[in-house]
């Protein structure tokens, strides 16, 4: 049901140097602002608090034609909204009707939006949410940034921070103030659709480059002027590890790993000052996140100290009743939800909304839900609408936003693909190539720019070219620009298409790739798959389409060198090509810049420095992570070898060479109330300057429960010129040593606990 719906719609070591406090107005609640929301909820009739609660998608009130399709360009039915908003009281509106909107068309919206409470109908503002997941990606000439995977693999906080900034103001710019973004689920399921939407597999790397965006999406969060926005954490929480595989199945989280992996980053965003989190439509350990009254009451909002508000994730109120089989009736499902913690309820559609509302308003009379309850998730509301400002500032208008689409922004999101493009194979060092070789330019997500951006763009799952953002490169054509028409050619060899599902590939003339592969020097092979999110993104095997491991065996008989350039949503398993492959390099999704970025790095105009945010798995039959206890990999004959990855985590390539040396540990034991410094000294001795990721990893050397092997702790990421050496120190205090145990509290126990830095270790011992 959900799917046909939405077809139509579309554990801290130091802060980092540009991050804010990491405070919000939601976090540090503020007397007379409680008073004001005392004051207006006692004002409010109940049907006017439970509307408060509902939220709606734009599509319930635009005009439709005769076969019930949306009309174009879009129009508000009046009648429909004045329902919406007189009889039902709805507080809060979502995403967009089929596609990309211009900034007119939004400000248009707002208008309607707004009207309500600017005219004084309402004594409360609506507030509008929308999923900028890689940039704002709803409004026509919006700047398009890697998708989240990719940022994650540039390991630069202060990236992501830039990212944020921009996606805050070009989302306020199109008069939004609340972004479902970003995605705190960390990837530990590689087969799941939704991958690329997050910030890899490492929890520690997930918390400070999510913790970056945060901040530059609510700025310092003392002030939400115009040019920022709430953030929403997803997907609170476990929506990551299906077992299947497959979106929203379930999931199975010994309390261990739920506290080290997911919910880990999610407390370092709430103490960055989220506003708001949206909860997971999966379920972990037979509990649907909807009816989880421990994370979202207990831990979220008792514990963590949360005062923002959660909102339900897509249907997922109906699903408890339908899908999950949690709840005898669609009132029960409405009971358990928004007694379990869940404070806005993403209906979303017509007639399902005014059929919630009807239900909550039942509810309250019955007492199924109490007055205290309903007011305790309206106050969070309304505390969010006025942190993001709507009580003063609630329309949208463009032409006051001078910086959206800049050209310093697109050189920002330019560089974002620079740094997270991430080098995995050069044999022969065959790159950085020389502009005087010919060029072939072939496969799949060579030609099109929905292959650098994915789903979420312009449409839900980013599969129609025809808003595809004019003036942006393809792979193919940045090759031209680059090198001129006549140095380069392009034929696709094979191609991706939609067939019954997202998986269909075959092969396309292959003899004019032979021809023209004869003709010219390199070959330069795009290997991929298509966008795709959500439950249209399941797929059955992990391995790259059978074509496409074809088209590269047809490539390695010409004999010409091969660079096999990967644009992928997650990481598909390719083994029996990498061996033939003269070059290697992962683009993820790499945004709208991402070609005009993969061929500056190929001719060497730009240096590589994006290091892999997971394990690249070598057979999809095999999926491990880098943390893994020690036990994974016990044999050490060839056969038995289990940790075998394709490539390793925090891997990537660059075309000058770093040397470790002189690691530095201040004290060879420390107490609990110890500081232990680390440092070591960074050489570039290659040729050309360079970025490093310096990564420190730790391992409990024995504990009571098995330790993982090694667990990342930090990270810099620095700028050396060739020849030049940098020191770069670590702290370390016993917070960061500690582990959760199967009741899932975090210990801390002494013993002995080793540093590893690129190829360098030391030892400390905890008193
Ligand atoms: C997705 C969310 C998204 C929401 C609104 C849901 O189907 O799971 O991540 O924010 O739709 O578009």
């Amino acid at each position: 049901m959900i799917r046909s719906l939405k077809k139509t719609l579309l554990l801290l070591l130091f802060a980092t140097p540009f991050v804010s406090s990491g405070q919000s107005e939601i976090n540090t609640l503020n007397a007379e602002t409680e008073q004001k929301i005392s004051a207006l909820i006692s004002e409010m009739t109940v049907a006017e608090k439970v509307g408060q609660t509902c939220q709606i998608t734009l599509d319930v009130f635009l005009k439709r034609d005769a076969n019930g399709a949306v009309i174009e360009p879009i129009e508000i039915d009046s009648e429909k909204w004045e329902e919406a908003i007189g009889t039902y009281k709805v507080g809060s509106v979502l995403n967009v009707g089929s596609h990309t909107l211009s900034l007119d068309q939004w400000a248009m919206i707002m208008d309607v939006v707004h009207e309500p409470f600017k005219s004084g109908k309402t004594s409360i503002p609506i507030i509008y949410g929308i999923d900028a997941i890689h940039g704002v990606n709803y409004t026509i000439g919006g700047t398009l940034f890697p998708q989240e995977i990719g940022l994650a693999a540039t390991w630069n906080p202060k990236l992501a921070n830039e990212f944020g900034h921009i996606t805050a103001y070009e989302t306020k710019a199109s008069g939004i103030p609340w972004n479902f973004s970003p995605v705190l689920d960390v990837a530990r399921q590689p087969l799941w659709s939704r991958y690329f939407e997050t910030l890899g597999e490492d929890p520690y790397l997930a918390s400070e480059m999510g913790k970056a965006i945060i901040c530059g999406y609510q700025g310092d969060g003392t002030d939400m002027d115009n040019t920022h926005t709430a953030a929403c954490l997803k997907h609170f929480v476990g929506y990551s590890a299906s077992f299947s595989g497959r979106d929203r199945t379930p999931a199975y989280i010994p309390e261990k790993y739920m506290q080290e992996l997911f919910l880990a980053p999610f407390k370092v965003g709430i103490e960055a000052g989220a506003m708001t989190v949206m909860v997971n439509s999966g379920d972990v350990n037979g509990v649907p996140g909807h009816i989880n009254y421990h994370l979202l009451t207990e831990v979220l909002k008792n514990e963590w100290g949360f005062n923002g508000f959660a909102v339900s994730d897509w249907e997922d109120f109906i699903m408890l009743e339908s899908v999950h089989r949690v709840a005898e009736s669609p009132l029960d499902a409405v009971v358990k939800g928004f007694n379990a913690g869940v404070d806005m309820s993403m209906v979303p559609t017509a007639p399902h909304y005014k059929t919630y509302c009807d239900l909550m308003n039942q509810a309250i009379s019955e007492k199924l839900i109490s007055t205290e309850r309903l007011e305790d998730a309206v106050r969070r509301i309304i505390r969010v609408k006025m942190a993001v400002g709507l009580f003063e500032k609630n329309s949208g208008q463009g032409a006051q936003y001078k910086e959206f689409g800049s050209a310093d922004y697109k050189q920002k999101a330019l560089n974002s693909a620079v740094e997270s493009i991430t080098l995995l194979k050069n044999k022969g060092q065959l790159l950085p190539l020389s502009a005087d070789k010919k060029v072939l330019i072939a496969g799949p997500t060579a030609n099109n720019l929905v292959f650098l951006n994915g789903a979420w763009t312009h449409t839900w799952q980013g599969l129609d070219t025809s808003h595809n953002t004019a003036g942006c490169h393809t792979i193919y054509e940045a090759f031209e620009n680059e090198i001129g028409a006549e140095n380069c050619s392009f034929v696709e060899g094979a191609k991706l298409y939609m067939q019954d599902d997202y998986e269909a590939c075959k092969l396309t003339n292959v003899d004019d790739f032979k021809s023209e592969a004869a003709k010219n020097d390199v070959i330069v092979l795009c290997l991929g798959e298509l966008p795709s999110t959500e439950k249209p993104g399941d797929i059955r095997s992990l391995d790259l389409p059978k074509a496409q491991m074809e088209l590269a065996q047809m490539a390695y008989e010409t004999g010409k060198p091969v660079i096999l350039v990967l644009v992928e949503a997650r990481p598909r398993t390719l083994h029996d090509i990498v061996d033939g492959a003269t070059a290697i390099i992962q683009t993820y999704l790499p945004g709208d810049y991402g070609g005009d970025a993969l061929v500056k790095l190929l001719y060497g105009k730009e240096n590589f420095s994006g290091k892999l945010p997971y394990t690249y798995p070598k057979y999809s039959g095999v999926i491990e992570f880098y943390d893994h206890p020690r036990s994974v990999a016990r044999s050490k004959s060839n056969h038995f070898k289990a940790f075998d990855p394709e490539w390793h985590f925090g891997f990537g390539l660059s075309y000058t060479n770093f040397t470790y040396s002189d690691l530095e540990i201040s004290q060879s034991s420390i107490t609990t109330t110890d500081v232990l410094k680390i440092s070591v000294l960074v050489t570039n001795s290659g040729d050309r300057e360079g970025q490093e990721v310096v990564q420190l990893y730790i391992s409990d050397d024995v504990a009571s429960l098995v330790p993982a092997g090694k667990q990342l702790k930090g990270f810099e990421k620095i700028h050396l010129k060739s020849k030049e050496s940098k020191r770069v120190e670590f702290s370390v205090s016993p917070e960061n040593l500690k582990f959760a145990n199967n009741s899932g509290k975090w210990i801390l126990e002494p013993g002995s606990f080793t540093i590893a830095i690129d190829q360098l270790t030391g030892t400390f011992e905890l008193k």
